[in-house]
């Protein structure tokens, strides 16, 4: 993308880390999915901006709520309220000028499980090693071995069946990120690219499943999942992050 358009992107990729953030103070028993997915759209629309998801391929809401063993495409619903324990990916991504900010990150509610904390940790770190790996002249697999080596490591699993994507005017296109492959695989990183990293991260099988509503995707064995993501941009001496937390 040209610098101009990165600057598009950095200012949605901004404003999603905010509503991000706004959202995790929601997180606590008792809440509803479908409260979070409707303060996001009245914060979004207060804010000037658009919901990427709504209605994207058919999707029925503005964020993704994915909960326990959900790995990704939750849908938030009136029915699913959070419980004491539970951890919960929200992923928002918002369009503000025509371009787009994509970021997620997995809340604790109350006092997590020790399986539950480490999953998290691991899955934060496995994204921040990715991100390590970007620079000019490395390579896209170098991403995904740096993720996969570590989540390994730590007795986890890496989601084959969802990657990271180029991202611009456009939600999902070229290139594809797996969160997992071999080092010096895969195309070269040039300055001026654009795309996630969001790896999911499975307490035991890597398998998913789809249920019956096309879009949430759980793990086969129904043990936890977890994700987390950015946005970024390869610099002429690294990369930027866009959607920066405003914890981290
Ligand atoms: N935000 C998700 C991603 O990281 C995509 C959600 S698509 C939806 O790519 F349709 F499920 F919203
Ligand atoms: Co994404
Ligand atoms: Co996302």
């Amino acid at each position: 993308l040209s610098t101009r358009e990165i600057d598009k992107m950095r200012r949605a990729g901004h404003l999603a880390a905010k509503l991000l953030h706004h959202l995790s103070a929601m997180v606590q028993p008792g809440i509803s999915t479908l409260e979070l997915n409707d303060e996001a759209e009245r914060w979004t629309q207060a804010h000037g901006a658009k919901s990427a998801p709504l209605g994207y391929k058919g999707f029925p809401k503005s964020i993704c709520t994915s909960i326990n063993e959900v790995v990704c495409h939750g849908i938030p619903s009136k029915k699913q309220t959070l419980k004491e324990g539970d951890i919960i990916n929200i992923d928002v991504t918002l369009i503000v000028d025509g371009y787009h900010g994509d970021t997620s990150k997995t809340f604790f509610v109350g006092e997590p499980s020790p399986l539950a904390r480490k999953l998290v940790e691991v899955t934060e770190e496995c994204r921040r090693r990715g991100i390590e790996a970007i620079k000019p002249g490395a390579k896209m697999g170098d991403i995904g071995a740096a993720i996969q080596e570590y989540a390994e490591a730590e007795g986890f699993s890496v989601v084959r069946d969802f990657v990271g994507h180029g991202i611009s005017n456009v939600f999902h296109t070229a290139p594809q990120v797996p969160h997992y492959g071999e080092w010096g695989k895969g195309r070269k990183l040039r300055p001026g690219m654009v795309f996630t990293i969001e790896p999911m991260i499975n307490a035991g099988t890597w398998e998913v499943e789809l249920q019956a509503d096309g879009w949430t995707a759980l793990t086969k064995d129904r043990k936890l999942s977890a994700q987390c993501e950015h946005t970024l941009a390869v610099t002429p001496d690294g990369c930027e992050i866009l959607t920066p937390y405003p914890e981290d």
